[in-house]
Order: C-alpha cells, then structure tokens, then sequence
C-alpha cells in the first residue's frame, strides 16, 4: 500500500458486551487492513489489562481509566499513520465521547448481540457465574452497559459472521473516505 500521505491513520473503536465479538471482528478487519498495505495494531482489553492497565479492576472510575489509556495510544498510533483498532467493552457513553473528540478520524462500531446468546456462548464461563450472582458489576448482568447513539456503524454477531460485519464496516470506511473505493489502498484523507 501508498503510505497515507498527510501522515494521519484513523481509530477504529469496537464496543459491545463481552463475548459480543469484538476482538473476533477487529482482527479479521485488521487482517484485511494489512492486505491493502495499512499499518494496523489492534487494541484489545484483555490484553491491554495484562500489561498497560494491569491492576486496574472493573469499578466505573476503573474502566474510564482503561478506555482513557487505550484511547491515548489509540491517539498517538493515528497520528503517526497507523490504524489503531481499539476492542474493549467500553461501556460508558461519556468517555468513548471523550475519547471521540480527541482523536480525528474516529469511526465507533457497535458490536450488537442479545443478552440471551451471549450467555449460551458463554465462551469464557462468565455469563454463568455472572447470571448465578457470582460476579458482581459483570456488564450487561449487574452492571450498566450504555449503547453508543450514533455509531458510525453498528453490526450485529448474532445475525452476521465475522466476514460479514467486516463488510459492513469496511463499506462504512470507503464511505468516510479513509479507505479507497477501488479497495487497493488506504485513500489519502481523513474524514
Ligand atoms: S472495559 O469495561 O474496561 O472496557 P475490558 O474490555 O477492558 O472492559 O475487559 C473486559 C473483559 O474482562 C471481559 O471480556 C471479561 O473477560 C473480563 N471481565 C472480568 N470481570 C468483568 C466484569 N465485571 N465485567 C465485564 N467484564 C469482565
């Protein structure tokens, strides 16, 4: 791929339950990212908590810290040509907003998926436990999760495969201009 040209990449910022699909869909997006010649890193809560927000627990003020610090990087990694994708449930409107406002070429998806599937899933365990009161603040159980009101994009992982949402957002990114139509590189602008 061209490099980007104004030097500027954009955040991609998946938020949704956990198990919705977000770090599923993110790295099928990146893959497809890499193929048109992008810089990509992906962001992922479960990995950001082992190293850059280690220690950091799931209390409000805890989690507005962990998407602050994702988002920093997020910021830092766009600006310098990469497409940063950020996978974490992120469930508090206000600082995904505040996140937003600061980095240019922002683009929210939602990764939508019923409660109910979520905890036949269950991929992790933790529905169960959740739903039995054995894990208190689980989101979307005991503990709020706020739907983004306007996402650039919302897909859905009960009713699309992986490669699916990918299309959906990869249609919203050509929309915004920050991929090509021609699919072959990264286009030269920010939204
Ligand atoms: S966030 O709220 O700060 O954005 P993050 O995406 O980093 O969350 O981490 C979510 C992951 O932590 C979940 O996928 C799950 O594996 C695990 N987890 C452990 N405890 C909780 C909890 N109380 N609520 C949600 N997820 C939890």
């Amino acid at each position: 791929m061209a490099d980007t040209g104004s030097g500027a990449g954009f955040t991609v910022w998946f938020t949704g339950l956990s198990g919705a699909g977000k770090s599923t869909i993110s790295h099928v997006l990146a893959e497809r990212l890499r193929a048109h010649g992008a810089k990509v890193e992906v962001l992922d809560g479960d990995v950001v908590r082992t190293h850059l927000s280690k220690g950091l627990g799931f209390s409000k003020e805890d989690r507005d810290e962990n998407i602050r610090r994702i988002g920093f990087v997020c910021e830092i990694l766009s600006r310098n040509g990469v497409v940063a994708i950020a996978a974490a449930i992120s469930p508090y409107r206000a600082v995904r907003d505040e996140v937003r406002a600061r980095i240019p070429g922002f683009v929210e998806v939602y990764v939508e998926c019923p409660i109910e599937t979520l905890a036949e899933r269950d991929v992790k365990g933790l529905y169960k436990r959740a739903l039995a009161g054995e894990i208190a603040h689980f989101t979307g159980v005991s503990d709020p999760y706020e739907p983004p009101l306007a996402p650039e994009v919302t897909v859905n992982s009960s009713r699309e495969t992986p490669q699916q949402s990918v299309d959906k957002i990869w249609a919203t990114l050509e929309h915004l201009g920050l991929v090509s139509f021609d699919r072959s590189a990264l286009a030269h602008q920010r939204i």
